[in-house]
Parts: structure tokens; C-alpha cells; sequence
């Protein structure tokens, strides 16, 4: 191979993208179409301290992919900038919960990102009150405003407790200089129920709701996102509301259909393609779908990938229709042969209804059995796929072959029981 040439055809220019970093999540766009009115809302509450007053605490919610956190980013950026005009300090602090996600580690991370530099407090080791006071010191040290967004605040607080919240929401009051104002974010509105009442009454002074977008709003936001994305003339007709209509069908949701987008581009420059088709959109639609299926499979307790190992063994050995009773003899046995103890047929149960909530298996109850209420099981994916995923988890992978040959031999028998 001449030099040069291992890398000459992909350092070509894009026939498809021209700028493929504006379709990422973490893109962060000039323009949020159809969010002008949380925009607009969020600005007003935000605007106090360009007037020397503290903010209001807010908690946002609504569903995934409704532009929350880039609308929050955007906001607070504009704030700043104003800030620095005015020459008043603002500062905004982005945390997300789901990796900041202790108190310490909250209140180290404010408490380095204020320092800026200069000196920093551990990561870990310091016991929390110290931690505490070196905030608020640092903090109080200049007059000024703190926002403090919480992004996937309830990541944290299901897990970890609220203690933090309950510190950043009463600060204000132990502070003589600084203010301080929390954005809460999430996507579970029950999340605050969590919360003890005066964190909750005090998070929710004002509260700002992301609906999900419809299939109109949605093409808008891919119009404008891939009119710097794509080379003109890249896209068919009908691609960008191809996208916008499947992801409007799962809770209209952006990143989903930005998503779509992207993959579909990225699919046609794989073959060369001259253009994006609806065909591509199709087959990304397929690859996104199969993407979040592995994801589901892979994050599942032990138990659950036990009990669909053992579906599938069933499935694979042709049984058309599984019933409950089926499915928990071959989970017993497989986890006997694991040396696990197996789960009561209750607990199995309430293991499928998760399955079947997640999509991975569908369930119809029949009423005929002699035993009462027997429910019959479908994998909704195909067995090739699922085996490929379980055998790719070290967990199964020593058992899979003799389990294989066992089921083979045809030698079990259902109890037929229900349960
Ligand atoms: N109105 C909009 N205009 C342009 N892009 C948008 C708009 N709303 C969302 N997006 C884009 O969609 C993607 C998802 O948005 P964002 O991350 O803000 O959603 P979210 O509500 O925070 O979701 P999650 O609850 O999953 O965190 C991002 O790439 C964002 O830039
Ligand atoms: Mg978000």
C-alpha cells in the first residue's frame, strides 16, 4: 500500500454531511424552535439577578428528549453573557446527577468550579461539614449569584437521598454576599414525591413543564439542524418527516429523531450513496431499535436474563407458545444447574411483567387453563439476535453449551402448573 492511501478515500469530502457535529446530542443550537415559551418563562425568573435580586428555585420536567437541557444551557449562557455586559456576577454551574451524584461530590465539584483554578478541595476524604462550610466561605467570598443546575436531579435523589437539595435550597439564608438559586431537571414528575415536603415546596417555587413535540414541531427542529448538517440536495423528500413522524410516535421525543437523521446519513455515505433515502431511514429506524434492545438486555438483573435464557432455550426448541408454567420449570432448572437458588414463582412473575414492560416479551392470558389464570409468552425479538446478546455476557456463556444439549435431548417435562 502506496503512503497515504489507507486513509485517502475517507479524508474525501462528505458527499451526504457537511457538517456531521451538528446532529450530536451534545450539539448545543443557536435556535430551539418551539421552545419559546419555556424559553421566554425561564429567562423572566432568571432575569431577577441582572437586577440585584435573587431568582426563584425552579424544578422542570418533562419527558425525555424534549429539549430540557439544551433549553436550560442555552438560557443560562444568555444570562451570563448579559451578566458580563452588566458587569454583575452571574455564574451558572451545570451538574449532571447522574455522575455527580453524592452530596460530597456535589458540593466539591461547586465548590473547585468556584475556586476556578486556583485551589481545590478533594474529591474525597474530607468529612462533609467541613466541606459544607469550605463552600459557603468560598461562596460568600464575593458578591454574586449562583445557579446551580441539577440535571437528572432524580438520578441522585432516588439513590442517594436529598440532603444536598435540602442544603442548596436553604443556603441563601446562611449566606451575606452570594445568592444561590437551584434548577432541578427531570423526567419523572412523581420524583418529588420523594422529596422531603420543604425541599419540595421549596424546589418547586416555580415549576416549568416540557411538553413532547408533535410530528410538525419536530420536522422544524430537524429542518433547521439539518440545513448546516447535510450537503444541499442530500435528502430525499419526505426524509426529514419520515423521522420526525416515527420519533413523534414514541413520545416526541428530539435526540430520537436527530438520531434517525443521523444514522440514516450515516448509512447512505456507507455505501456511497448519493443521497439520504426514506429506504435509509427505514433500515436506521431498524438499527436504533436493535441498538436499545441490546442496551435493555444488557442492563438486566441476573435473574431476568436467567428467565429469558430460559424462554429462549424453549423457543428455540420450537415451542410455538410458552406458558408460565413452562417458562418457570426450564428458569428452575437452569438455575439449579447454575447452583442459584431459584426465585419463587411470584417473584418469576413479576420479573416478566418488568420483561414485558420493557418490550422484550409480549404475554396474553388465557383463561381456559384448568388452574386458573396461565399467561402465554412471546419473545418480539428474534431468537438469533437475543442468543447473540446473552452469549456476549459472560454470565451465561460456560452454561449456554450443556443447557443446549440438554434441551436438545427433548428429556423435560412441564408441570403445567399455574401460577
Ligand atoms: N427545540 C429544539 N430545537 C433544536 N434542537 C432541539 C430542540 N429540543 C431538543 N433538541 C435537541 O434534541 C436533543 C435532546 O434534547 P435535550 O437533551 O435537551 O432533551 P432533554 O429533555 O434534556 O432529555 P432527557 O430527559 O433525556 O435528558 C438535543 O440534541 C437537543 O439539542
Ligand atoms: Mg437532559
Amino acid at each position: 500500500m502506496r503512503e497515504g492511501e489507507l486513509f485517502g478515500s475517507w479524508t474525501e469530502r462528505s458527499q451526504i454531511f457537511r457538517n456531521r457535529e451538528l446532529l450530536r446530542p451534545s450539539y448545543l443550537p443557536e435556535r430551539l424552535p418551539h421552545r419559546e415559551e419555556q424559553i421566554g418563562r425561564l429567562a423572566r425568573i432568571l432575569s431577577f439577578p441582572l437586577r440585584g435580586e435573587t431568582p426563584s428555585n425552579v424544578f422542570i420536567y418533562g419527558k425525555t428528549g424534549t429539549g430540557k437541557t439544551a433549553t436550560v444551557r442555552y438560557v443560562l449562557g444568555e444570562l451570563e453573557k448579559m451578566g458580563r455586559k452588566l458587569n454583575r456576577g452571574i455564574k451558572g454551574i451545570y451538574l449532571n446527577c447522574e455522575r455527580v451524584n453524592t452530596r460530597y461530590r456535589v458540593l466539591a465539584t461547586l465548590t473547585n468550579s468556584l475556586l476556578n483554578g486556583t485551589s481545590s478541595v478533594p474529591t474525597t476524604g474530607w468529612p462533609i461539614d467541613v466541606l459544607y462550610e469550605t463552600f459557603l466561605r468560598v461562596l460568600d467570598s464575593e458578591e454574586r449569584v449562583l445557579i446551580i443546575v441539577m440535571d437528572e436531579v432524580d438520578r441522585m435523589v432516588v439513590k442517594k437521598g436529598d440532603e444536598v437539595l435540602y442544603d442548596l435550597t436553604r443556603v441563601n439564608s446562611e449566606l451575606e454576599r452570594a445568592k444561590v438559586s437551584v434548577i432541578g431537571i427531570s423526567n419523572d414528575a412523581r420524583f418529588t414525591h420523594y422529596l422531603d415536603p420543604r425541599v419540595r415546596s421549596s424546589l418547586g417555587e416555580e415549576e416549568l413543564v416540557f411538553p413532547p413535540y408533535d410530528a410538525l414541531q419536530l420536522r422544524d427542529i430537524l429542518e433547521e439542524r439539518a440545513s448546516g448538517a447535510f450537503q444541499p440536495g442530500a435528502l430525499e423528500g419526505g426524509v426529514l418527516s419520515l423521522c420526525a413522524a416515527h420519533a413523534a410516535r414514541e413520545h416526541g421525543d428530539a435526540r430520537r429523531a436527530l438520531d434517525l437523521l443521523r444514522v440514516a446519513g450515516e448509512l447512505s455515505e456507507q455505501e456511497g450513496a448519493m443521497r439520504v433515502t426514506l429506504e435509509h431511514v427505514r433500515r436506521a429506524y431498524e438499527k436504533l431499535e436493535e441498538d436499545k434492545m441490546v442496551e435493555i438486555v444488557r442492563t438486566l438483573p441476573s435473574q431476568s436474563k436467567l428467565l429469558l435464557f430460559s424462554l429462549l432455550l424453549l423457543v428455540e426448541r420450537g415451542a410455538e407458545k410458552v406458558t408460565t408454567g413452562e417458562v418457570y420449570e426450564a428458569y428452575r432448572r437452569v438455575s439449579l444447574q447454575k447452583g442459584l437458588d431459584p426465585l419463587t414463582p411470584r417473584r418469576v412473575s413479576d420479573l416478566l411483567s418488568e420483561l414485558e414492560m420493557l418490550g422484550v416479551v409480549s404475554t396474553r392470558i388465557l383463561n381456559s387453563g384448568r388452574y386458573g389464570r396461565t399467561k402465554e409468552i412471546s419473545l418480539n425479538l428474534p431468537t438469533r439476535q437475543l442468543r447473540k446478546m446473552l452469549e456476549g455476557d459472560g454470565m451465561l456463556l460456560p452454561h449456554t453449551v450443556s443447557l443446549l444439549r440438554q434441551a436438545k435431548l427433548g428429556g423435560w417435562e412441564w408441570t403445567g402448573e399455574a401460577w
